[in-house]
């Protein structure tokens, strides 16, 4: 297939263009670079090689964008462009609705103007909100956020099953990611986030590599194991590699259908640091702090749909997540930019 990957250049998108096209797929990227490097697009070329097509366009700017997708004239779309930081979708909720919202009505557009319906769509656990408990089932309620990013997930899961339901010749895979973190393992791709990163891993990696001072655990009064949260912590190629077998069946589904990608198992704070500590051979100081608000005790997956129907489980497990993202800071202390 062709498959048109918008925010490919980003943390779970590069990762997933690699396995794309080591799969035999052609790829071509739309990315606007606003949270990315162009430095990825080399990258991939070094570990697969093959060099994706670029289009540097904002999804947004619905002439050049349909000009770029014309051009490509894709068999389907993995969408993945959009903002993503819980904080900041806080203080300014406008820009992340208009942001994550109108790009995709811009894709949408795009997509039933030339006729192209199959598409997967990178949603979050995050639509599980507080009203189930673990283990997290697709179908296991009603889906609520408690903060502006993650509505624009409920909200966009919500309008594509609506256009499922009315046009059924749509093929909508809505993949619920858990916590994404690993890197390729090469260490050549990896997360490299702007500014002071607000998830676990990113900041625990600043921390190894001497950027930061230390580490604040958000909390050890939780009704968890050793009193910190749990998360269900997927290594970036697991997650490739369930896009893959997503967009493969959902092909042949018409429809939107949910699929959670993690691995089902809960792994603490104090857990999560000391598998990079291990990993990296260094301890990595940390100071107990408030809970964050917003945050829940646990969460990790029910991962028997996406095993039974897309023959897809993840493999990779913490050490597996350490090692390779450490290799990946390590061989790349500043990022992808040697003067962020
Ligand atoms: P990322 O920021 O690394 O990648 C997103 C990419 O999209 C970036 O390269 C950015 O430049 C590009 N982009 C954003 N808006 C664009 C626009 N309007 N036009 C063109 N390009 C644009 O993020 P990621 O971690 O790779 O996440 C990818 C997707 O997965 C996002 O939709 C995110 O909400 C979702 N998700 C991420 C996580 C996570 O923890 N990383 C968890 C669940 C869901
Ligand atoms: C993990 C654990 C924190 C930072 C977020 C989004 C979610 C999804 C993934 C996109 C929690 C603790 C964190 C720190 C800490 N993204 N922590 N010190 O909150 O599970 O999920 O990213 O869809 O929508 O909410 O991930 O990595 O921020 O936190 O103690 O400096 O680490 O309290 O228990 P989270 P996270």
């Amino acid at each position: 297939m062709h498959v048109l990957v918008t925010g490919g250049a980003g943390f779970i998108g590069s990762h997933t263009v690699v396995a794309l096209l080591e799969r035999g797929h052609d790829v071509t990227i739309v990315d606007d670079f606003n949270n990315s490097s162009p430095e990825v697009i080399n990258r991939i070329e070094q570990i697969t090689g093959l060099r994706p097509t670029l289009s540097e366009v904002d999804l947004r700017d619905e002439d050049a964008f349909d000009a770029a997708f014309a051009a490509a004239a894709p068999d389907a779309v993995i969408h993945f462009a959009g903002l993503k930081s819980v904080s900041e979708s806080s203080s300014e909720p406008l820009r992340y609705y208009e942001h994550n919202l109108g790009s995709t009505f811009s894709l949408l557009n795009a997509m039933k103007k030339h006729d192209v319906r199959t598409l997967v769509f990178s949603s979050s656990a995050t639509v599980y909100g507080a009203g189930q408990e673990p283990p997290y089932v697709e179908d296991g309620g009603v889906l609520d956020a408690n903060n502006p990013y993650g509505m624009t997930k409920v909200m966009l899961e919500r309008i594509l099953s609506d256009i499922a339901v009315a046009e059924p010749n749509w093929h909508i895979a809505l993949l619920r990611y858990f916590n994404p973190i690993g890197a390729h393992e090469s260490g050549l791709i990896g997360e490299d986030p702007r500014g002071v990163p607000n998830n676990l891993v990113p900041y625990v990696l600043q921390v190894a590599i001497g950027r930061r001072p230390h580490v604040s655990i958000f909390g050890d009064d939780y009704p968890t194991a050793d009193g910190t949260g749990e998360r269900d912590y997927i290594h970036v190629a697991d997650l490739a590699e369930g896009h893959v077998a997503a967009l493969e069946k959902i092909v042949a589904i018409d429809g939107a259908r949910a699929w959670n990608l993690g691995t089902g198992k809960g792994t603490s704070v104090k857990q999560l640091i000391a598998a990079v500590e291990a990993a990296a051979g260094i301890r990595i100081p940390s100071v107990v702090a408030p809970r964050r608000a917003g945050d829940l005790p646990r969460s990790w997956a029910d991962t028997s749909r996406a095993e039974a129907e897309l023959g897809w489980k993840a493999t990779r497990d913490i050490t597996a997540m350490a090692r390779d993202c450490w290799r990946w800071q390590s061989q790349n202390p500043r990022g992808f930019d040697p003067v962020n």
